[in-house]
């Protein structure tokens, strides 16, 4: 465990009682959201809202963090809302880290810090950790929240993200490459817009993709319905229809 890193990041959570909302992000809640629950991973959890959210929403979730100070936080409120049992929270540096497992959903939200992180070599790893049919889902900052006291990182767009992370054409279908902008809070109560980046994709399997959920219209993205990380998932491949493109210009 790198001590520098883990010290920066526990003094960081200590130094408030709460830090984050406690909302879960909004890039996950619409990408996730549109999902059939599985298996997913959770890079840089901090305060566990997200992985809270998916465990409500029916996910087995793994959630790592370098700081023991935010996941016992994480773990204390997933007990206070019932969903301890379907959350393992594990402290790690993911500099050190390789997945031993694969997921059907892969989240990594925000994960950057003002500690030398080597972040594309990381979410590189955790690529490798998406299930056939699953989804990788990088969300970051596209521009530094002003009241930020941190020196600002490197900031790829996500369409940069696509190749240094190893996501080849033939092996990964991008579903969403965006820079949606979004009202946030500071710590002191500051208003501002920040810009997110967004990056979503789908590793594809030979044999088919795991599903998206249905939408409203009763379309689905996905190509067929099943959970590729479960053996013996019942049910098997569903063919779905398939959404007719966006209207002509
Ligand atoms: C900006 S916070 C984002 C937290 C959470 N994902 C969210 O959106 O609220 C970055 C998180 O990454 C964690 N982190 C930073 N470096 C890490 C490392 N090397 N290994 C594991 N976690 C790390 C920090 O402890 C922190 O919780």
């Amino acid at each position: 465990m790198n001590g520098t890193a883990e010290d920066f990041w526990d003094s960081f959570y200590r130094g408030r009682a709460q830090v984050w909302s406690g909302r879960p992000n909004q890039s996950l809640v619409r990408e996730a959201g549109r999902l059939v629950p599985g298996s997913a991973l959770d890079l840089g959890c901090g305060e566990g809202a997200d992985a809270i959210w998916l465990a409500q929403q029916g996910w087995t979730v793994t959630a790592i963090d370098i700081s023991a100070v935010a996941l016992a936080r994480a773990a204390a409120h997933a007990g206070e809302l019932g969903v301890a049992g379907l959350i393992s929270w594990q402290q790690h540096d993911l500099a050190d880290w390789t997945p031993a497992a694969s997921y059907d959903l892969l989240s990594a939200q925000f994960l950057h810090s003002p500690v030398e992180f080597a972040r594309e070599a990381v979410l590189r790893t955790a690529a490798g950790a998406v299930a056939p049919g699953g989804t990788l889902l990088v969300v970051g900052h596209a521009s530094f929240p002003p009241w930020s006291r941190h020196p600002a990182p490197a900031l790829p767009r996500p369409a940069e993200l696509a190749a240094p992370l190893g996501l080849a054409a033939d092996l990964w279908q991008l579903e969403a490459v965006e820079s949606p902008g979004r009202e946030a809070t500071g710590p002191d109560g500051q208003r501002a817009v920040l810009t997110d980046s967004v990056l979503a994709a789908r590793r594809l399997s030979g044999r088919g993709s795991r599903t998206r959920k249905p939408g409203r219209d009763g379309c689905c993205s996905g190509a067929r319905q099943r959970h590729p990380s479960r053996p013996g998932c019942p049910g098997g491949p569903v063919p779905v229809r398939r959404c007719p493109g966006p209207p002509a210009a």
